[in-house]
């Protein structure tokens, strides 16, 4: 049985700061913006030139964008204005497979993960590789459509360019202890989100709240650290 499990989920923008703008400036431009343009049909994600993502890449190898996401009728996160945005909700199934170029698909795990489209892998290569940057998202979830939390869900993260890991993860459910849980199904684990730091450990928790928006940010400091 094909069983859809969801997250509704607006994804964002990064913003930064540098601490040799002069004062006058705008201290926080955004740098990638993924909220949704309220005019914006889901056919749109499918193409480079409307999408706000990347129309190709991470998701299940045979399905298309408009495929995988929603765009519900439901209320709007703190950083949408009604009329200009719309939240976005994003479904993965068992055709969620992700198979790398060339390579075996990915069995052990579903893949639905929306790039920005403006993003570039190199370290330093966008401005949101360099100086003190500032990841936003929110996150509500689909009473119809409810994740199985005894398994692990990762929501947000900020892949290192040589992926060797995440400079941080937000995730939810239990997490397996190879990605740095304790892999223990308890009701703590299941209904808490975490973020994660660059070697997994756990530096931040809260619990899940069913029904609303829960807003987020992690900062970035690519000068001090
Ligand atoms: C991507 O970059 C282009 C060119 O700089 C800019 O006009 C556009 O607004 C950016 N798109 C997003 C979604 O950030
Ligand atoms: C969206 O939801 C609102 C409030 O629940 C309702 O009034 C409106 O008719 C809905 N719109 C659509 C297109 O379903
Ligand atoms: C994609 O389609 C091909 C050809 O029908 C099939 O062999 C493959 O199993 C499908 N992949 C997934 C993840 O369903
Ligand atoms: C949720 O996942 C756990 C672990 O895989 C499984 O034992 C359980 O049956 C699942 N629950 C539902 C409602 O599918």
């Amino acid at each position: 049985m094909m069983r859809a499990i969801t997250l509704l989920h607006f994804l964002t923008f990064a913003s930064a700061t540098s601490p040799h703008h002069p004062t006058h400036a705008i201290k926080c431009p955004i740098i990638f913006d993924g909220r949704v343009p309220r005019n914006l049909a889901l056919g749109s994600f499918d193409s480079a030139a409307t999408s706000p993502y990347s129309p190709q890449f991470v998701k299940g190898e045979n399905l298309t964008w408009s495929q995988i996401l929603l765009l519900p009728n439901t209320s709007l996160s703190r950083f949408d204005t009604r009329s200009v945005h719309k939240p976005l909700e994003v479904t993965i199934n068992d055709h969620s497979l992700f198979r790398p170029g060339g390579g075996n698909l990915q069995v052990g795990f579903r893949r639905a993960g929306l790039l920005l489209k403006n993003d570039t892998n190199s370290a330093g290569s966008d401005p949101a590789d360099t100086g003190v940057v500032t990841f936003h998202w929110s996150v509500k979830q689909d009473r119809n459509r409810a994740l199985n939390l005894s398994h692990e869900y990762m929501n947000v993260w900020h892949e290192k360019a040589d992926y060797s890991g995440n400079q941080f993860t937000f995730v939810g459910g239990v997490v397996l202890e190879v990605d740095g849980g304790t892999g223990v199904d308890t009701r703590g684990e299941r209904e808490s989100w975490k973020v994660q730091d660059s070697k997994n450990g756990v530096v931040f928790r809260t619990p899940m709240r069913f029904g609303g928006w829960q807003n987020f940010a992690v900062q970035l400091d690519y000068v001090s650290s």
